[in-house]
């Protein structure tokens, strides 16, 4: 079978919300702290606190949404231990990540700030697990109230005059695990019953985003829809990709075809999860009201030998940005039910777009794929429709290739291609039909000599973007393209 692409140009089939390039921070090993926050006296130039080498990379992927405190930690954070003066805060330990002490001195201000910095809309993850109904009720009063208020006070006592504007709010984590290993009947309750006092002040409306599934439990997303549905804006979806097994997990490096295919044949695997959840949500929410929030995903590998076991760090190869690419190209075609979603994590856990050693600092394979589609968002989806040959490995077969085509605000097209197979390069002939004006094609490549190469603190740009000018007309509007082996491609197509 041939591979080929054709873009209706003047076919749109909805939006990209821009909220899916969102990101998520948690209190996790080496995430905050030293990754993100280094505290107003440290050695290492600083913004009022946040480090400013990595504020600098991460201002440039225009991050549109950051979830913060958790995760896990979210459901045993106590919020008030996290504002005044720093030295007072009470230290807590995280049970969670590491038993480390935690001294809190990134708490709501300071996200609040690091928001700000990155331009960035907070999404703030509140403490059903361990928490109490006041203590959420008010922390939402703290941040958002305008007016004399016991919490509105407080809040102007710890320098903030102005309340923050707050949409996004999360009704606790993974309320069926370390959320507090609830039955769907008995969170859906808690929910309904949390979510009443989550408030909202003068022209402040929150979108209040329900504790969803893990995986494939499509039984707490029938419960979750069946008893709390009109109380939600948004129920969250949490899937990881991982290679092997939740109890015996892979090597980020070091990895044979056999584990690349699984592992992308796994982050495939999204697409059955969104279409079946989604499938779900249409039963009780046929209009598409309640948004699908993805705020967990990546890929989870074993901690890098010698780390922390508990601080989830891990190396992040050319896996990693086929893994980002082909998510990403499902959330597109899953434009109408989700509405946001957050790559775990940030910097320094899980697949992260940032490692850091010290004042040092390198982008990963990860940081470049979100770097190159962030032209996607907000952009329209493009009728896009795909001919592919295979992939083959063992008796197994994926798509050669997946793609995506949106059109930005000024009319430019956007087209992105994963090339799964790491053996073969792959011509594609791409159609743009409906186009009236002869067009000018720019390109960019993310791909790498071996499916292991990474970057490192001695290595800083092994993997990273290019331009790609592998592409000839054939027609008018038809490019003919060749794929090399394991890359993901980035065609701009510009109307002269
Ligand atoms: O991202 C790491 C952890 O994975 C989060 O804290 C938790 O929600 C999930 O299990």
């Amino acid at each position: 079978m041939g591979n080929s692409v054709l873009v209706h140009t003047d076919w749109v089939k909805g939006t990209i919300n821009k909220h899916i390039y969102g990101q998520f921070a948690e209190h996790l090993g080496r995430c905050i702290y030293e990754g993100l926050w280094v505290g107003e006296e440290s050695s290492i130039p600083n913004t009022d606190g946040i480090r400013n080498d990595v504020l600098k990379a991460l201002q440039n992927l225009n991050i549109p949404v950051l979830r913060w405190p958790g995760g896990c930690f979210a459901d045993e954070y106590h919020w008030k231990d996290g504002i005044g003066p720093k030295e007072q805060r009470k230290k807590m330990i995280n049970t969670h990540w590491g038993g480390v002490v935690e001294n809190n001195h990134f708490g709501t201000h300071e996200f609040f700030r690091l928001c700000e910095l990155l331009g960035a809309e907070p999404y703030i993850n509140g403490n059903v697990g361990s928490g109490t109904v006041q203590e959420m009720s008010e922390w939402v009063e703290y941040m958002t109230f305008d007016g004399e208020s016991p919490m509105a006070n407080w809040r102007q006592e710890n320098g903030r005059e102005h309340p923050w504007k707050l949409k996004y709010f999360g009704v606790g984590n993974e309320n069926w695990g370390c959320g507090g290993n609830m039955r769907p009947e008995y969170y859906a309750d808690l929910y309904r019953q949390f979510q009443t006092y989550v408030r909202n002040y003068g022209d402040n409306v929150l979108y209040k985003i329900a504790g969803g599934a893990n995986v494939d439990d499509y039984h707490w997303t029938e419960v979750l829809m069946r008893e709390a549905a009109p109380f939600m804006d948004g129920l969250s979806l949490h899937n990881y990709t991982i290679p092997g097994s939740w109890e015996e997990k892979q090597h980020a490096l070091g990895f044979n075809e056999a584990a690349w295919f699984e592992t992308l044949k796994k982050a495939l695997h999204m697409d059955e999860l969104i279409t079946r959840h989604s499938t779900i949500m249409d039963k009780y929410d046929p209009n598409k009201r309640i948004g699908m929030i993805v705020d967990e995903w990546g890929t989870w590998f074993l901690p890098e030998p010698g780390t922390n076991p508990g601080f989830l760090y891990q190396q992040n190869t050319l896996r990693d940005a086929l893994v980002a690419g082909l998510h990403f190209h499902i959330f597109h075609q899953h434009h109408e039910r989700i509405h946001m979603t957050n790559i775990a994590q940030m910097v320094n856990v899980l697949q992260a777009m940032i490692l850091t050693e010290g004042n040092k600092m390198l982008l990963t394979p990860t940081y470049h794929i979100f770097e190159m589609f962030k032209v996607h968002q907000d952009g329209k989806v493009l009728a896009t429709s795909v001919e592919h040959s295979h992939y083959e490995f063992n008796d197994e077969k994926l798509p050669e290739f997946t793609v995506s085509s949106s059109e930005d605000a000024e009319g430019h097209i956007h087209i992105s291609l994963c090339h799964l197979n790491p053996n073969a390069s792959s011509k594609v002939n791409v159609e743009l039909r409906g186009l009236q004006s002869d067009i000018d094609v720019t390109g960019t490549v993310l791909t790498s000599s071996s499916m292991q190469d990474h970057n490192t603190f001695t290595q800083l740009d092994k993997v990273k973007p290019v331009t790609f000018a592998d592409y000839s007309f054939h027609q008018q509007h038809q490019l003919d393209v060749v794929l090399p082996p394991m890359s993901v491609v980035m065609l701009t197509i510009k109307k002269k």
